[in-house]
């Protein structure tokens, strides 16, 4: 909840993706920030004032001099207000502008007052995308700590296919979320997760799985990300869309997860094993559909590769990190494993408590350490239990 009760200030300039800025309001409201939203004149031709006022249930800044007796310093106060600001869309008139330090708005004025971090997502035509001047604004701006959130390549308002059109709204928030996390202790570190179940095909339309949705891994890869860390997320069949900039690798068979992992380790510095990877696999798969004439009454499985297991002999100073899904014996259980694996620590949870496990946002885990040491969190959300576990590795490393 990076953005709860935070002070959002959304600078809206006038281009088609300006209907797209509501969206963006919403979202920010959704996760509990407060908003206001500063207009240019031009953005009013595209969207009314009333939709953001609405919205983020706060007036709109449109004007450096307010008609009705209101604040004469508004500028300076909208600037101080918030604790970042976003630009939504960002045209490149508006760009221009703040490059070459004109204040003639309330925004561009507002830009010009403000100390607070700002977020420029830019949307336009390609070729003005792409126009050198254009570009050295940017450059220029990225230069003096400005963020950009470079628009996306798509079908664009013109009718064109080509750069420039605004990028996701998720995206615009994880850049958001990237500068008000608090924490930044995993710069320059690179962090292996895995998620997810495994399906082991038994024939072209039969598998054997498990009931991990990948919640937990996916939480862990994003916390990690916003902390500075250079991610890997290795993942079996999910619905869940990774955060940008995390390389995302795709696997479906235990052995698939094996390969990715043991491609990917030599370069990470953590390895945290959320995925529910498969123990047992269909020792033969049929490659026509098994017909129930000719399915035995008997499943004959085999054991598959124990990727954690098989990656202790080659730990040296990577911390790694195991997950331990239990239901009796939970304790006694975990420990052989943070035993048997050679982790650091392992994370316990059992699925059939409330709040805990597979499908759900939050859990509830023990953490258990190599000296022996149990810590009991109490049920949180996986973002919570994500940051409580990289603390932990943040202290290691
Ligand atoms: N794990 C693994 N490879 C496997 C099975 C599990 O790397 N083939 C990892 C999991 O990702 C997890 C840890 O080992 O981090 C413990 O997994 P868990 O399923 O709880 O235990 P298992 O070792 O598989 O033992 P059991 O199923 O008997 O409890």
């Amino acid at each position: 909840m990076l953005f709860f009760d935070k002070k959002v200030l959304v600078g809206v300039t006038g281009g088609i993706a300006a209907y797209k800025a509501a969206l963006l309001v919403r979202e920010l409201k959704k996760e509990s920030a407060q908003v206001r939203v500063v207009m240019t004149d031009a953005a009013t031709k595209f969207v009314a004032p009333l939709t953001f006022e609405t919205l983020c249930e706060n007036p709109v800044l449109l004007n450096l001099f307010p008609k009705e007796g209101g604040l004469r310093t508004a500028h300076i106060d909208w600037a101080r207000w918030p604790d970042i600001i976003i630009i939504c869309p960002a045209t490149a008139n508006t760009i221009g502008k703040i490059a070459a330090g004109i204040a003639d708005n309330a925004l561009t004025t507002t830009i010009m007052a403000t100390t607070r971090a700002v977020v420029f997502c830019p949307a336009m035509n390609k070729a003005m995308y792409a126009n050198p001047i254009f570009q050295g604004n940017v450059a220029k701006l990225e230069k003096n700590g400005y963020t950009f959130v470079a628009p996306g390549k798509g079908e664009l308002a013109c009718g064109e296919e080509g750069w420039g059109r605004l990028a996701e709204i998720d995206e615009i928030l994880f850049a958001a979320k990237k500068i008000l996390s608090p924490r930044r202790d995993l710069k320059n570190k690179r962090v292996l997760v895995t998620a997810g179940p495994t399906e082991e095909p038994l024939d072209p339309v039969r598998f054997i799985t498990n009931r991990s949705s990948g919640k937990m891994g996916f939480a862990l890869a994003e916390a990690a990300s916003l902390r500075g860390a250079e991610v890997t997320l290795v993942s079996g069949p999910t619905n869940l869309v990774a955060s940008p900039g995390i390389k995302l690798v795709k696997v479906r068979t235990a052995n698939e997860m094996s390969e990715a992992v043991f491609a990917n380790l030599g370069e990470n510095d953590v390895l945290l094993m959320a995925a529910a990877v498969s123990d047992f696999r269909p020792k033969k798969i049929s490659e026509q559909k098994l017909k129930k004439t000719d399915a035995k009454e008997i499943l004959e499985l085999e054991r598959t590769a124990d990727v954690l297991a098989e990656a202790a002999c080659r730990k040296g100073a990577r911390i790694h990190v195991g997950f331990s899904v239990e239901t009796e014996n939970e304790i006694e259980n975990s420990m052989l494993k943070l035993r048997n694996k050679g982790l650091d620590f392992i994370v316990l949870n059992n699925p059939l408590q409330e709040g805990a496990g597979f499908a759900v946002d939050t859990n509830r885990v023990t953490i258990l350490d190599a000296s022996g040491a149990i810590e009991k969190l109490p049920l949180m959300s996986k973002a919570e239990v994500s940051d409580r576990i990289l603390d932990r590795v943040g202290l290691l490393l």
